[in-house]
């Protein structure tokens, strides 16, 4: 996830702008050919198209074609692939060190590139992140044990695509606390998931998923955000897991950008350990996250790295 303290110098996406052509689906969401919509339209539908063009280019959001969305769909398909491989591998006794190794193998034997390794100077090809540790979570010698819970963020690039994602496994057999904070982030993920729709706002998605948490007595990490992916590991928007209604980008299909709710059992406040990554909760509760990379699409979305929740 993004921090946001660091996205003001971190906007290297130029301003690009997008052509739609006569024969791509409408941004406006209806469905249709955009010569059999909102091209040459004068009212209503028109002007409702140029405000969608609007915040795209006003946020810098790179829009996604046909290509790059197989691509990133196929950098997906991997990242999914390397959390199954992963969790099969997931027991107490487990070092993060031997997580950090499966997935860094797995990942250039499928002639891909770990996005994390050497990232801003991040050591190590996968974020491993137990207990009460938030995010960025640094493999090494800590060792699994049972009810620990223990989450494994992936970035893959692939053909120069990227692709993100994350889940929160239990080592043996988790307690009530466990159970309860990862079935809270799994389904914040899918509320938030459940918002993605044209004509909605990337607020309408904070909004969801802090309702759900904070109803269940939980809190929303704050200092970290989605963000967009695929031809960056990180691109604008930014995605925060809290907020209003409306407020925000307002989402058009070929908009490609993860959800990644950090919920923390207790407070929302966090710290950085000395490493400058290890994020963990500053009350030592629990924290839970699931990623994923999500396409705003004509009818809703697509997610790009599906798995259940
Ligand atoms: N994968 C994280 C995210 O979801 C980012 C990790 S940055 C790293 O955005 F350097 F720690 F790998
Ligand atoms: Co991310
Ligand atoms: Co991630």
């Amino acid at each position: 996830m993004e921090n946001i303290d660091e996205v003001s110098t971190d906007m290297r996406i130029t301003n690009k702008t997008f052509d739609v052509g006569r024969n791509d689906p409408c941004p406006c969401g209806s469905g249709l050919k955009y010569k059999k919509c909102c091209l040459g339209k004068k009212k209503a539908g028109a002007e409702k198209l140029r405000k969608r063009f609007a915040d795209a280019r006003r946020y810098n959001i790179r829009l996604k074609q046909k290509a790059d969305i197989e691509g990133i769909r196929k950098a997906g398909r991997l990242v999914v692939d390397t959390l199954q491989l992963v969790e099969a591998d997931i027991r107490p006794g487990l070092k993060t060190d031997e997580i950090n190794t499966r997935v860094h193998e797995f990942t250039i034997r499928h002639h891909a590139v770990p996005a994390p390794l050497n990232y801003r100077g991040f050591p190590k090809s996968v974020c491993v992140s137990v207990n009460e540790v938030i995010c960025h979570g640094i493999p090494g010698e800590r060792v699994l044990k049972d009810g620990d819970i223990v989450n494994v963020d992936v970035t893959t690039i692939l053909n120069g695509y990227y692709a993100d994602a994350n889940r929160t496994f239990f080592v043996g057999s988790p307690g009530p606390d466990a159970r309860k904070i990862v079935s809270v982030a799994g389904e914040c993920l899918r509320k938030g998931m459940a918002m993605v729709k044209p004509g909605n706002t990337i607020g309408d998605i904070g909004w969801a998923i802090q309702k759900h948490a904070e109803g269940e007595g939980c809190s929303v990490v704050r200092e970290f955000v989605g963000h967009g992916v695929g031809f960056d590991f990180h691109e604008p928007p930014q995605v925060p897991h809290f907020g209003r209604k409306g407020t925000g980008p307002v989402l058009i299909p070929g908009m490609v950008f993860t959800i990644e709710p950090m919920i923390n059992l207790g407070k929302k406040d966090l710290y950085v350990l000395e490493d400058g990554w290890t994020a963990v909760t500053r009350d030592g509760s629990l924290s839970a996250q699931f990623e994923q990379t999500i396409l705003v699409t004509e009818k809703g979305f697509e997610s790009l790295t599906p798995f259940s929740l």
